[in-house]
Parts: C-alpha cells; structure tokens; sequence
C-alpha cells in the first residue's frame, strides 16, 4: 500500500514493479496527455516496452487523495485508490514472483509505503 498523493498541478508520475531492469507492471498516470488524463500501464522486458493498457473507468487522482494500493495475485496486479478498485493488469512476466523493486516516481508526494500481506 502506497501513501501518498500527486503534487498540486502534477503532470505525471509512474510506479514500477520490477525484478532487475525489467518492469512487471508500469502503472503511469498521465494527468495531461493532449488534454486527457489517462493511466497507462505497461510491461518493459529487455529494453523493450509492451502494449499500452489504457482503458479506465475514471481517473482517481487529485490532490489530497492520499492513497493507494497495489496487491498481486497469481494472475493479476489489482489497483484499489482510496479503498475503490480501479483496474487489473494480468501478468505478462512469469515469474513475477521474482519482483523485488518499487519504484516511485514523478509528480508524487510519497509518505510511506506498507509491503506484505
Ligand atoms: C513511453 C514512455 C515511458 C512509458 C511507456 C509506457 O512513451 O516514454 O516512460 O510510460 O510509454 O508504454
């Protein structure tokens, strides 16, 4: 679970899950992308980035929602903001298992973050 929330007037910020270089889960909001606020998400295995998820139901972030969290299942990441679910990405990466870095950057004021079960 990741405490925090995007700087006032954020433009963008990502949180990686990765295991070395490579990232299992991308998870990017875009707070103006041509005008749109988006969340992009996205796998980068050997340097190389995957397809875009991009489809959303609505966009959660606004200054002062402080949080969020990320849980993985054996076959999927769930994304919940403020106690609501928002989206899943299934794994792409097998071994996911094998993940041992977070990742936080960007427009993002980050308290603190809780690991485990
Ligand atoms: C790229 C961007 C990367 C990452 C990727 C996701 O355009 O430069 O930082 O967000 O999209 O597909």
């Amino acid at each position: 679970t990741i405490y925090g929330e995007p700087k006032p007037n954020a433009e963008i910020f990502q949180i990686n899950l990765q295991k070395g270089d490579d990232v299992a889960f991308h998870f990017n909001p875009r707070f103006n992308e041509d005008g749109k606020q988006v969340i992009v998400r996205n796998t980068r295995i050997k340097g190389v980035w995957g397809h875009e998820e991009r489809q959303l139901p609505f966009f959660p972030f606004s200054p002062g929602r402080p949080f969020m969290k990320i849980s993985c299942t054996s076959s999927e990441f769930i994304v919940e903001v403020d106690d609501r679910y928002l989206l899943s990405f299934s794994h792409r990466m097998k071994d996911h298992h094998h993940i041992k870095t977070l990742a936080i950057e960007g427009d993002v004021v980050l308290k603190y973050v809780v690991t485990g079960m």
